[in-house]
């Protein structure tokens, strides 16, 4: 299995997955009011949400008073969450972007990164490049979130395959794991039609210690990581990691 460079681009289609499923909905409200203590944002606070999507936590954060920015690559996520903005009449500015290139300096109190919107380069440096993007886009003192699975979760615990029953149709994944991460591929099968469509995605593995190293060689402080959403410690058994990080206040010596 082998998933192309530009896997990303046919993954990230309506035609084959969109983020904004009705779980993942009903999740974000919760998700953004722990960033928002977490990251100690105010209301008026500028934030960056890097790989916004169909706008799910954007909106939210919105409605709770930011100055949201969405940035994603995606033209249709982009425009489903803006219509929803427009919907429920809030301002959230959406620009389209790759998250390799950020374009902002100096420009945000904080900036997110969420639900595995990291990781997905075959060649490390690109990582590398989007935080140092963040750390650019970010004003001296401002914080980082970033949310992404455990790779040691899942290089003990994932396996091979799994299967997940989603309704109308089941979501099965096999996964084959490397030095470097887990290669991938979804398939959706119609479960009355039996049709299917599949794609192969490609996910560097991060561990505590490893998203850590990337993030301080970027510039960044890290002030804590947590297993889930509700704050419990990370631990091995976590499938997730969240990172708190921040830019320090003042360029420290040897770094710009
Ligand atoms: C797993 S989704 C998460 C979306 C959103 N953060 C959420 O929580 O619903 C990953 C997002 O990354 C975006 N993306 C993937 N590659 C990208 C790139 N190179 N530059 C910018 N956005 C990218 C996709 O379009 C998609 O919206």
């Amino acid at each position: 299995m082998k998933a192309k460079p530009d896997w990303p681009e046919e993954f990230y289609r309506n035609s084959f997955y969109n983020p904004a499923s009705a779980e993942a909905i009903k999740a974000a409200p919760a998700e953004a009011a722990f960033l928002i203590e977490k990251l100690k944002l105010k209301k008026g606070a500028s934030l960056l949400d890097l790989c916004c999507g169909p706008g799910r936590h954007a909106l939210i954060f919105a409605k709770r008073g930011l100055n949201v920015t969405g940035y994603d690559f995606s033209a249709e996520y982009l425009a489903e969450a803006k219509a929803k903005a427009e919907k429920k009449k809030l301002a959230v500015r959406f620009e389209q972007g790759d998250m390799r290139h950020i374009p902002y300096k100096n420009a945000f109190d904080a900036a997110v990164n969420l639900f595995n919107s990291f990781g997905y380069f075959l060649n490390q440096e690109e990582d590398f490049a989007v935080l140092q993007g963040l750390f650019s886009a970010l004003k001296p003192g401002g914080m980082l979130a970033i949310d992404i699975v455990n790779g040691t979760y899942m290089r003990n615990y994932a396996g091979p395959y799994s299967r997940t029953d989603l309704g109308s149709s089941l979501l099965i994944e096999e996964r084959e794991f490397s030095k470097e991460g887990m290669t991938c591929a979804w398939t959706f099968m119609h479960k009355k039609t039996g049709k299917s469509r599949s794609a192969v995605f490609f996910n560097r593995l991060y561990s505590r210690k490893t998203l850590a190293e990337l993030l301080e060689k970027a510039g960044f402080r890290i002030l804590s990581f947590f297993g889930d959403f509700s704050g419990a410690r990370l631990t091995d058994k976590k499938d997730r990691i969240i990172a708190i990080a921040r830019k320090p206040a003042r360029p420290e010596k040897g770094k710009k």
